[in-house]
C-alpha cells in the first residue's frame, strides 16, 4: 500500500490525514496518508524514503517548509521563487519540492468568485504563508500589495524577493479592497488583532486561518458590513493540487468535502 505522510511540529491539528484518506475512499485508491511529528534533524531520513520509495509522497507544514529544500534535488519554480516547499514527490528519480499553497490561494479567490484584478491588497503579517499569497495575488494581477507587519524589517525582507511591494508600519490606516489576515493571530478564539475596522465597510476580509472557521478579525469584519472569507477552500485546494500531483486525478470539490472538515 503506498504511503503518504504529512510532517509538522505542532501537527495533531492537521486536517490533511481526513482529506486525504476520505480521497483514496471515493476514489478506490489503495494508500493510507498519516501526519507525522517530527523534529529537524529527521527530514533528511524522510527524503530518503521518498527516494527509496517507503513514502510516496510528503506533505510540509509549519515550521519546516524552508528546511526540507537543502535536502531536495530539484524545486518547482513556484517553490524556488517562494522558497516554501509544501509538497514532495519522485520524478524520475529526482526528490522535487513544489508549493501547492499558491494554487490552492489562487483557487479559493475563484471558488469565492472574486474578481482582484486591478485591485489593493493590504497582508497582515509577513511569516512563512506570505510569499505564496503574494505570488498568487501577483498572477490574479492585482494592483497593489501592502504588507504590514509588527515586526517591519521582515515585511521589509520581502521586498528582495517580490518587487513593488509597499511595506506600512503595523497599525497604519490604509485604503484596501481586500484585507487579508496571514499572522497567527486568531488561531486562539479569543485572540484580538487589535487593529480598528469600523471605518470599513463593503470591503472584503479573508482570513488564512480556517479554525475556528470565523476569527475575531471576520467577527468584526462582517460587523462593519464586509463580506468575509476563511481559510478553508485554500486548505481544501492546496491539497487537492498535491493530490492531484501525486495520483494524476482529481478528485471533486463538492459540499461532502467542505463539510468534512467542519470542526
Ligand atoms: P513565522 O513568522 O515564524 O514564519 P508564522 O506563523 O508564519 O511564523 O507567522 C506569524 C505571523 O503572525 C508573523 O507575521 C507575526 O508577526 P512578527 O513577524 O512580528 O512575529 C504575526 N504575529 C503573531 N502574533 C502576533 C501579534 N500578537 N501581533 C501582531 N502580529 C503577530
Amino acid at each position: 500500500m503506498k504511503k503518504y505522510i504529512v510532517i509538522g511540529n505542532p501537527i495533531e491539528h492537521s486536517l490533511s490525514p481526513k482529506l486525504h484518506n476520505y480521497w483514496f475512499k471515493i476514489l478506490n485508491i489503495n494508500a493510507v496518508y498519516e501526519k507525522r511529528k517530527i523534529k529537524l534533524d529527521e527530514i533528511g531520513d524522510l527524503i530518503s524514503d521518498i527516494k527509496n520509495r517507503k513514502i510516496s509522497g510528503i506533505n510540509v507544514t509549519v515550521p519546516f517548509k524552508k528546511d526540507v529544500i537543502s535536502h531536495l534535488d530539484n524545486l518547482s519554480t513556484e517553490a524556488k521563487e517562494t522558497e516554501s516547499v509544501n509538497t514532495i514527490f519522485l520524478k524520475d528519480n529526482m526528490v522535487i519540492g513544489h508549493n501547492t499553497d499558491i494554487e490552492g490561494f489562487e483557487l479559493s479567490i475563484r471558488y469565492f468568485n472574486l474578481d482582484l484584478k486591478n485591485k489593493k491588497v493590504l497582508i497582515l503579517g509577513a511569516g512563512g504563508v506570505v510569499p505564496s499569497i503574494i505570488y498568487a495575488l501577483q498572477k490574479l494581477k492585482v494592483s497593489k500589495i501592502i504588507i504590514s507587519n509588527r515586526t517591519k524589517d521582515k515585511a521589509e525582507n520581502l521586498k528582495k524577493k517580490f518587487k513593488n511591494l509597499e511595506v506600512v508600519d503595523w497599525g497604519s490606516n490604509i485604503n484596501f479592497d481586500i484585507i487579508i489576515n496571514a499572522t497567527s493571530i486568531g488561531l486562539n478564539k479569543n485572540d484580538e488583532i487589535g487593529l480598528d475596522f469600523s471605518k470599513i465597510t463593503k470591503k472584503f476580509f479573508y482570513d488564512v486561518i480556517y479554525n475556528p472557521a470565523e476569527t475575531n478579525f471576520l467577527k468584526s469584519g462582517k460587523l462593519f458590513g464586509n463580506k468575509i472569507y476563511n481559510g478553508k477552500m485554500m486548505f481544501i485546494y492546496q491539497a487537492l493540487s498535491a493530490f492531484k500531483i501525486w495520483h494524476k486525478v482529481e478528485p471533486k470539490i463538492d459540499s461532502k468535502v467542505v463539510k468534512l472538515l467542519d470542526t
